[in-house]
């Protein structure tokens, strides 16, 4: 039918294949190619009924998202997606839909305007648009619930998640799974639907009818919506239109869900959040390292330290099914290491994630040991001993010794110089940062952090290793801090500023909360350990600048042994179940401090912890950005959003700062450097081009795209 949508016949069955790699996304000529194919076969007398099927790696994965920005940007017209599948529908012979892959969004929608579905066992069907910050809309909300019931299309519809084949046939979306070749097993079906009356989905509505049990479906889906998805709008909105499907006839509630659908592509919400699709994307892709750069084959890891972070990072690639060995210096603390891994698994599995022979197949691939012993067969050998340069340049002197010769040698460490570490080995070349985060099996952050003499290949490795590993893998440059922490330590400090200039604890907290942030700074150092901090300032202490303000608070907290909820009292005080209460002894100890520092108390509002923490991020990372720390905005957006619990549907610090807008952005530090100084609050220059030429640090990294491709 054009080059995106084929049309053949097989005997009495046309095939419809939509042909437009690599995911099949219904970009402009798919829908169209789609309805004319069905029209075709509608009006060929030899046709008596239709199979549509994907080629190549799946059905269809939605609208063309791309689309989207053009759309609110005025450049497209609205998505027509609807009448199209009207067509499909009102087709007068059956039409199977054959799907393997994926069935999203509108992929899943085309599939419900069709009159039959078919699924290998290991397609996925779902709606995962509020992901994106939108709703179905091509009739999703309306179909769904008739096929599926109003309960399971609302949990589809509100939370995204996908369902696997033999769930969707137990929910009456799929009719059948095809074992063997899919194509044939559709051909087969259809010649058995042939001749017969086509049900039509939107005709459907037994499963909408209990009225009573709807409103209480409604009423969960929505308090567990602002329980998990605070802040979002798009799972109300979603919920809200599959409401309609139980009150409205088919085609006005297509007409309510249309509406419902264009105020979320409307919001920012919406746009931050494609930008977070996108930026996961993007960051795989590293302009001076080619696709086909060569990689090392990663079979067997290794890993030094079984502490907090090097127990996580064993579990990663046990959870790869790469074997992994882990030393430790002492008994005693790799016995804790092994029970932390054990109880992790044991957690899992209670909760129903994976089964116990999967939690024992994941334990048995951890060799825990206190030498290093095997290894010189080790792929890679990753570092995560305690932050201190002394150690780490001699556990580096002793794996160079051992590890065979092209052995990657990764250092876990938060701040340290890779270059400096690299010097204590004989191949600067292999050595890389690789920074996870805490709890290293759970955030999907991995920094890695090239150093001078890093090789492309062992960067191109670990990209790859880290989509292994399921990571979100952004390369940084090596600096102190690299691109999270050296942005962290202005937000902290901020955060201490502020506590000492008179804001409480949790209101510092609170706010940021309520920001959308997933925890307040205070709280994230009390869960961090506030001694990881102190040995970093201790480690760096020479580097300080006299004269320049620092946080006071914190060290004084260590140096009562508050280390947050490891040793029950930090920022907060907390009970048995690790739950925080404010501290009067705290609070005293702010105010007596910043009455010796001579810091004026005053009142502060919300709006100015949001402001003074959220751009001091921002500033920081506009100098990350100039000095190519950081390769694009989108890059510390996808740190800020994988590694520190920033929003998603803010778009990370960055994107947040566009929507603010750069100039007003700039404004407000300006009032702060007054107020604050220079060393503390001097505008990134980035930030002042930026907003000198109203340019946005989106229009940024589009401008070094351009300048990279030219
Ligand atoms: N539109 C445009 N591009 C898409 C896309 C889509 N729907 N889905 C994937 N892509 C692109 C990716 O950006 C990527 O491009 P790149 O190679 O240039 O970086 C390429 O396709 C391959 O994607 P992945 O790397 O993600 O491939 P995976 O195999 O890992 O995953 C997938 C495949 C599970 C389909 C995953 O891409 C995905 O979840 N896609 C989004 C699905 C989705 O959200 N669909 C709903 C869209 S909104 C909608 O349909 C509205 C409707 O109701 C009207
Ligand atoms: P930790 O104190 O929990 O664990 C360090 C472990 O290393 C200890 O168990 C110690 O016994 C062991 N160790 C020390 N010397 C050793 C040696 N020679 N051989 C084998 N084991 C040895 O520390 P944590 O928090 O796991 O930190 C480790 C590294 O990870 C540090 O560089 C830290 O900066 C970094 N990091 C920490 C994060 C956190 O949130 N805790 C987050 C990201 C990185």
């Amino acid at each position: 039918m054009n080059e995106l949508v084929k049309f053949t016949r097989q005997g009495e069955v046309g095939v419809i294949t939509i042909d437009n790699p690599p995911v099949n996304a219904l970009s402009p000529g798919v829908p169209e190619g789609i309805a004319a194919a069905i029209d075709a076969a509608a009006a060929d007398p030899d046709i008596r009924a239709v199979v549509v099927i994907g080629a190549g790696r799946t059905f269809i994965a939605g609208a063309d998202i791309r689309e989207f920005g053009k759309i609110t940007s005025g450049h497209r017209p609205r998505l027509t997606l609807l009448p199209q599948l009207l067509r499909i529908e009102d087709c007068p012979k059956p039409v199977v839909m054959a799907i393997h892959g994926t069935a999203f969004g509108g992929g899943l929608e085309v599939a419900m305007a069709g009159h039959y579905r078919l699924a290998v066992p290991s397609a996925q069907v779902g709606q995962p648009e509020v992901k994106l910050g939108i709703i179905p809309g091509a009739g999703g909300t309306q179909r769904l619930p008739r096929l599926a019931g109003v309960a399971k299309a609302v949990e589809m519809c509100a939370f995204g998640e996908p369902v696997k084949s033999q769930d969707a046939l137990t929910a009456g979306i799929v009719d059948r799974i095809i074992e063997g070749d899919l194509l044939s097993g559709a051909i087969g079906f259809a010649r058995e639907v042939a001749g017969k009356p086509a049900p039509k989905t939107r005709e459907r509505s037994e499963k909408l009818t209990d009225s009573s049990g709807n409103a209480a479906v409604f009423a969960t889906a929505r308090e567990q919506a602002r329980k998990t998805r605070r802040g979002q709008t798009a799972p109300m909105a979603a919920i809200d239109a599959v409401e309609a499907a139980t009150k409205l006839p088919f085609d006005q509630g297509c007409e309510r869900e249309a509406e419902i659908f264009r105020e979320c592509l409307f919001s920012t919400q919406s746009k931050a959040l494609i930008h977070a699709f996108f930026g996961e994307r993007t960051v795989a892709k590293i302009p001076d390292i080619p696709k086909d750069t060569p990689t090392y084959e990663i079979r067997r890891a290794a890993v030094v330290g079984a502490g907090t972070m090097g127990g996580g990072i064993a579990m990663n690639y046990a959870n790869a099914g790469i074997p992994v060995i882990v030393k430790e210096a002492a008994q005693d603390a790799l016995d804790r290491g092994m029970a932390t891994i054990r109880k992790n698994y044991e957690n899992s599995v209670k909760k129903g994630r994976f089964s116990q022979a999967v939690m024992d197949q994941r334990m048995a691939l951890i060799k825990p040991q206190l030498t290093y012993d095997g290894f010189e067969q080790a792929d890679i050998i990753v570092e995560a001993v305690f932050e201190g340069m002394a150690l780490k340049k001699q556990v580096f002197a002793e794996i160079d010794k051992i590890a065979k010769p092209d052995c990657i040698l990764a250092s876990n460490t938060s701040t340290l110089d890779i270059d400096e570490i690299a010097s204590a080995t004989t191949r600067p070349h292999l050595v890389i940062g690789h920074h996870f985060f805490s709890p290293a099996n759970v955030m999907r952050l991995l920094e890695i952090v090239r150093g001078k003499a890093t090789s492309k290949q062992v960067i191109a490795t670990s990209m790859a290793l880290a989509k292994k590993l399921n990571k979100v893998g952004v390369l940084a440059g090596n600096c102190r801090g690299f691109i999270g922490n050296r942005m962290i330590h202005c937000y902290g400090r901020e955060a201490q500023f502020l506590v000492e200039e008179g804001a409480a604890v949790e209101a510092v907290d609170g706010a940021l909360y309520d920001f959308g942030m997933a925890m307040g700074p205070l709280a994230m150092g009390d869960l961090a350990g506030l001694d990881v901090g102190w040995r970093i300032r201790k480690e760096f202490k020479h580097l300080e600048k006299p004269g320049v303000r620092r946080p006071l608070v914190a060290d004084l907290l260590c140096e009562a042994s508050r280390f947050g909820q490891k040793t029950g009292k930090g920022w907060y005080i907390y009970d048995a179940d690790r739950k925080p209460s404010p501290d009067p002894e705290v609070a005293a100890l702010i105010e007596k401090t910043a009455r010796e520092a001579g810091i004026e108390r005053r009142n502060i509002t919300a709006q100015e912890i949001v402001e003074r923490t959220i751009y001091a991020l921002v500033n920081e990372g506009a100098r990350i950005l100039e000095e190519g720390i950081a390769l694009r905005s989108v890059d510390i957006d996808m740190v800020y959003l994988n590694g520190y619990g920033f929003p998603a549907w803010r778009g990370g610090p960055m994107f947040y700062a566009d929507t603010v807008g750069v100039k007003n952005v700039l404004a407000r530090i300006q009032e702060f450097e007054k107020r604050h100084g220079p060393d503390l609050w001097a505008p990134a220059p980035l930030l002042k081009r930026l907003a000198d030429s109203a340019k946005t640090f989106a229009s940024f990294d589009q401008d070094k795209e351009t300048a990279a491709g030219a």
